[in-house]
């Protein structure tokens, strides 16, 4: 939803003062309301042009000149039902509370806009959470968490699964497991989200810092060993955008040192490195269900392990520190990150689809591999033929002197168009919570550069293709500069 508060007038502005409001971008439409904030009627930038053209000056009353018939849709009613009200011709529909209050608003240009992600939530999402509503289980207690950890350990490997409440909680449950604390190290990649290293900083110890590699934008192994020192207790390599680490190398070197490996699997589940499946290969996986994840639960997370210790310490940790069986009783301290019944009903009917869900994302990178892999200045993401990427969010560079643009040039084009992208993560390095002197050569080269394009499970080979041919059409409008 977004914020409506700048589209709302009341009686007493002026022509002048819609138009100023319109100019602002106010999603196309402004509205004027009564002194309880009820909307009396709608003016359209159309609607001003033709109040002006119709001889009005722009000091007078706004109210003279607005639409009281506009077409309007329902707070609470099927949201198909107010999008179907929209057309060429009715490019906005404001959303009504009882009252006449303005709550939302859709147009006509939002639905042509291509999303960055979108959770695909048609199969029996719906009908899983309404049985736990109408059963009356909706916090942690109740089957659908079982049966989602089954299901996620049936397509890891068997290893252990335990469900959280986000995947920073997984990783926070991992470190303390791992009784990670005070004086301790842990080496974190500097391009990844931020969740990664401030977990380690809420355990009171300390995230060092360490490139990534070109070839895979994930963990560089060499840069690994020049930040070992006698105080590192573990290794957290990501698997970023959906592409493995090199994980033999880092497993090697965890091994040599005595070091534990926590694999960050939030984007990458269902990633193989030489064919094993991310979050088996360490001591414990972690992964995100957040809504442009692989599989969402709204906000969710899995901890994984093969080792039943470190599964009962995580199980223990998970829950105050108290075993099943021995309520109030509390073996160590722990936290409250388990996942509710309803998180887990939908997450169950993502797993139903799980293997659709990674298909699609090869496909997609694929697709955007295929129609943009040749154009100078584009540099397309890893794919290492020891590795089967996911592509979990298809992220490219743009090469500013080969392209005839930035990065951050072809982002606001694209977005004009309505299509939406994002920026790669800032490095750790720069950032004030983890800030470290050092070079950091490649993540910065990839920060500055990377760009996220729509790849949510449910977007449309045409959709694709028109972020592709709108990406042409926007470099080929520029003057490459060498
Ligand atoms: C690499 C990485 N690690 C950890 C997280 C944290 O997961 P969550 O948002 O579920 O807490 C995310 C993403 O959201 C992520 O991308």
């Amino acid at each position: 939803m977004r914020d409506i508060s700048r589209n709302l007038l009341d009686q007493s502005a002026s022509l002048r003062d819609a138009l100023q409001r319109l100019n602002e971008g106010v999603y196309g439409a402004v509205f004027i309301t009564d002194a309880k904030e009820r909307v009396l009627g709608m003016l359209t930038d159309g609607d001003v042009r033709r109040a002006l053209l119709a001889g009005a000056a722009l000091t007078d009353p706004a109210v003279d000149s607005m639409n009281r018939e506009f077409v309007k849709g329902q707070v609470g009613a099927p949201h198909a039902e107010n999008v179907a009200k929209l057309s060429e011709r009715v490019r906005h529909v404001p959303l009504l509370d009882p009252a006449g209050r303005l709550v939302d608003m859709l147009s006509w240009a939002e639905m042509l806009r291509i999303p960055l992600m979108q959770p695909a939530l048609g199969g029996n999402e719906l009908a899983y959470v309404s049985d736990c509503v109408t059963a009356g289980w909706i916090s942690s207690q109740g089957e659908y968490v079982q049966r989602f950890e089954s299901k996620f350990s049936d397509f890891l490997d068997g290893s252990h699964a335990l469900a959280v409440s986000s995947g920073t909680a997984a990783l926070h449950l991992a470190l303390k497991a791992l009784d990670i604390g005070r004086g301790d190290e842990v080496i974190v990649p500097d391009l990844t989200f931020a969740a990664t290293a401030n977990v380690v900083l809420h355990c009171g110890a300390t995230p060092v810092l360490a490139d990534v590699d070109q070839s895979t934008w994930t963990l560089d192994p060499n840069e690994i060993e020049r930040r070992i020192s006698e105080r590192t207790r573990a290794i957290i390599p990501v698997h970023l955008y959906g592409h493995p680490c090199d994980m033999d190398q880092i497993s090697a070197i965890a091994h040599r040192h005595g070091l534990k490996v926590i694999e960050d699997c939030a984007e990458a589940q269902g990633a193989r490195y030489r064919g094993r499946l991310v979050g088996a290969l360490g001591d414990i996986g972690c992964f995100s269900f957040f809504s442009n994840k692989v599989i969402t639960t709204g906000e969710g997370g899995m901890v994984t392990t093969a080792n039943p210790e470190l599964a009962d310490r995580l199980r223990l940790l998970r829950d105050h520190g108290m075993r099943r069986g021995r309520r109030y009783w509390h073996e160590i301290a722990g936290f409250n990150y388990r996942m509710t019944n309803l998180q887990a009903a939908v997450g169950v009917a993502q797993m139903e689809r799980v293997q659709g869900f990674i298909k699609r994302r090869q496909e997609i990178g694929e697709h955007y591999i295929a129609r943009l892999g040749t154009i100078p200045g584009l540099v397309m993401p890893p794919r290492q033929p020891w590795a089967q990427t996911i592509y979990w969010i298809f992220s490219m560079l743009v090469e500013p002197r080969a392209a005839g643009l930035s990065r951050d040039e072809l982002a606001t084009e694209l977005e004009a168009r309505g299509i939406e992208t994002r920026p790669f993560f800032y490095p750790l390095h720069v950032q004030p919570p983890y800030a470290e002197a050092g070079e950091f050569r490649v993540s910065s080269y990839l920060s500055s550069q990377g760009i996220s394009l729509p790849s949510g499970n449910e977007i449309s080979a045409q959709e694709i293709d028109r972020v592709c041919d709108t990406v042409l059409a926007i470099i080929e409008n520029r003057e490459p500069s060498q």
